[in-house]
């Protein structure tokens, strides 16, 4: 049989029209294109000065780590000096450096250190909201021109027979409770759609647009890549303070105070929003190269792709793609079909010419290994790194770091706490921020110090980087092999087809004219399964492939990278990923 004579009529694309929409001829792309997004969340990276957090002078000090690891691009969670009500995510001076993370020159020693390397770096820009430290929100509260009009302030609806005031409607905080907070001083509430500690800056006044621009400017002029844009479809809000928002139906929560209970329709993808981030892509667009990627979290996906713009009004490079995360929760959620559904829904919808992105976790959301199990955690690294489009990782996720259980009284996330003790679990981001795992030394190496701010994960000895270098088969070792792989021509234009899929088996083919072509076969099940995927390919498949990568829980001695195996005959280990590179017939 001549398989590579028929292979290309013979492909039944899932997406007839995907490979024309991801122009997958054209050969010069933006870097961003190209690059894996590694997200530190600095707090818990690497902690040079032994103070137990994580600092700027730590991720300096892995930057070859990085380069090795094989990522493009850093995206750092807030440096900012900040209160740290919200970790960083309460910004106190959009133009400065905290003092826990270090100087404004250990910024630039490590800007300088991974452009020196060839890595991008990648700002967290927060434009929703400040600290209620902020120099503009202490003078706003003081009515202190021009500042008074920076926030949302509205007058009360009424007082209550205790004589207090009354908020102005009933809209909530993403963090549970009334999103408005009485300011005596100005006799006035000011609204805030995270914590009291973080004021919602009033995008309707002119200059505060101005000012965001120029703190875009700022860290542009530093030689920044890029931003990854906080919390954006909560820019803006309905003008008309007085209108309450309906009750969520079915609203899954019965805690009238919990952000689920209400329909966000006042406060939550406003149209005004799409016209502030077109003057923040105009200020990017004035420098070579820069890229801007929204967070849109939760939204129905025609909602999302909006923040793609089009081309007469370009906006993001890209949003946030979450669906890996919203529509899989967990693994019973985890199956062929439901992973398939699932990258087509992106796919899809995106508009023409646009570009995908892949992120399956990050500070916000349990770790992958937790979520669906640790033995599908190269699996699900192989999936990203070899679909089309940009894959976003954790810091953590490429050695299979798992939730570490805080407790009650350990808890420092704000979401967490405000539910008390009772349901602090099922809110509190703390799990998923721990130090990351270096060594085997005391605190994984993460410090010098003799305490952390949050602890260290239990599996440390066995869970970390240094030991998963010297192993012979590891998530590390896993992972960098994908991030070399991913640079060939079928991965970055290649075609892109799914073979088989079935409720336990998902597979992704990978292919290009002249160039090697590549299957991923993906065991979604927690049991081990034999498949012949000759009889469900939609494709007309080799008899037999070599192996290139295999999950490091399938140790057969039949699968170690370079067998050769026969695709009627496939057996696959719970949660097991396995790259084939497949033999073209003579
Ligand atoms: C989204 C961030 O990822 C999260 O950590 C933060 O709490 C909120 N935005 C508020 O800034």
């Amino acid at each position: 049989m001549d398989f590579s004579l028929k292979r290309p009529e013979l492909i039944v694309y899932s997406h007839s029209e995907m490979n024309k929409k991801l122009n997958v001829k054209r050969r010069k792309v933006p870097w961003w294109q190209n690059e894996i997004i590694y997200q530190i969340y600095p707090r818990s990276f690497c902690d040079a000065n032994g103070d137990g957090v994580g600092d700027l002078k730590g991720i300096t000090s892995q930057a070859d780590y990085l380069r090795a690891l094989g990522v493009g691009t850093v995206w750092l969670s807030p440096v900012y000096p900040s209160p740290m009500a919200d970790f960083g995510y309460d910004i106190a001076d959009f133009v400065g450096i905290e003092p826990l993370f270090g100087t404004m020159a250990d910024f630039e020693e490590l800007r300088a250190a991974l452009h020196d390397r060839g890595l991008k770096l990648m700002m967290d820009f927060v434009p929703n909201h400040s600290s209620d430290e902020h120099e503009w929100f202490v003078k706003s509260k003081r009515k202190e021109e021009p500042y008074t009009d920076y926030y949302i302030w509205a007058e009360p609806k009424g007082f209550n027979e205790t004589g207090e005031p009354i908020p102005p409607n009933n809209w909530l905080s993403v963090f549970r409770g009334s999103a408005w907070t009485w300011v005596e001083e100005r006799q006035q509430f000011y609204y805030h759609q995270f914590l009291a500690k973080q004021p919602d800056l009033n995008y309707r006044n002119e200059r505060v647009r101005e000012e965001m621009k120029n703190v875009l400017r700022f860290w542009l002029e530093k030689g920044v890549d890029g931003f990854r844009v906080d919390a954006i479809t909560h820019l803006f809000e309905a003008e008309d303070l007085s209108l309450d928002e309906p009750v969520a139906s079915p609203s899954g929560t019965d805690d009238p105070l919990d952000y689920g209970y209400l329909n966000h329709t006042l406060t939550l993808n406003q149209p005004e929003t799409f016209s502030v981030v077109k003057e923040w892509r105009d200020v990017l667009d004035l420098y070579p190269d820069k890229a801007m990627i929204v967070e849109v979290f939760g939204e129905e996906i025609e909602e999302v792709m909006k923040y793609y713009g089009n081309d007469s009004v370009p906006l993001a490079d890209f949003p946030f793609n979450f669906l890996l995360i919203e529509h899989l929760r967990n693994r019973s959620d985890l199956t062929g079909f439901a992973l398939k559904d699932t990258i087509d829904m992106w796919l899809d919808n995106m508009p023409e010419g646009k570009w995908p992105n892949w992120v399956l976790g990050n500070h916000d959301y349990g770790r992958v290994g937790s979520r669906f199990g640790a033995d599908a955690v190269d699996a699900l690294n192989m999936l990203v790194l070899l679909l089309p489009g940009t894959p976003v990782t954790y810091n953590g996720e490429e050695i299979g770091m798992v939730n570490t259980f805080i407790s009650w009284e350990d808890t420092q996330d704000p979401q967490g706490c405000r539910y008390g003790p009772e349901h602090y679990q099922e809110f509190s981001r703390d799990p998923e921020r721990t130090p990351m795992q270096w060594d085997h030394s005391p605190f994984a190496g993460f410090t010098q110090g003799n305490s952390t701010w949050l602890p260290v994960n239990e599996n440390y000895k066995e869970v970390n980087v240094q030991a998963q270098l010297q192993a012979e088969e590891s998530h590390l070792k896993i992972y960098k092999e994908l991030a070399a792989l991913r640079k060939e021509e079928s991965f970055t234009r290649g075609h892109v087809a799914y073979p088989v899929v079935t409720f336990e088996i998902f597979s992704v083919m990978r292919y290009l004219e002249g160039y090697e072509s590549y299957l991923l076969v993906i065991n979604t099940s927690e049991g081990e399964v034999e498949v012949d995927l000759h009889h469900h390919s939609n494709v007309e498949l080799p008899p037999s492939a070599v192996v290139i990568l295999r999950s490091v829980t399938d140790t057969s001695n039949s699968t170690v990278p370079g067998s050769v195996v026969k695709l009627s005959e496939l057996i696959l280990v719970p949660g097991e990923g396995l790259l084939l590179n497949l033999i073209e017939e003579e």
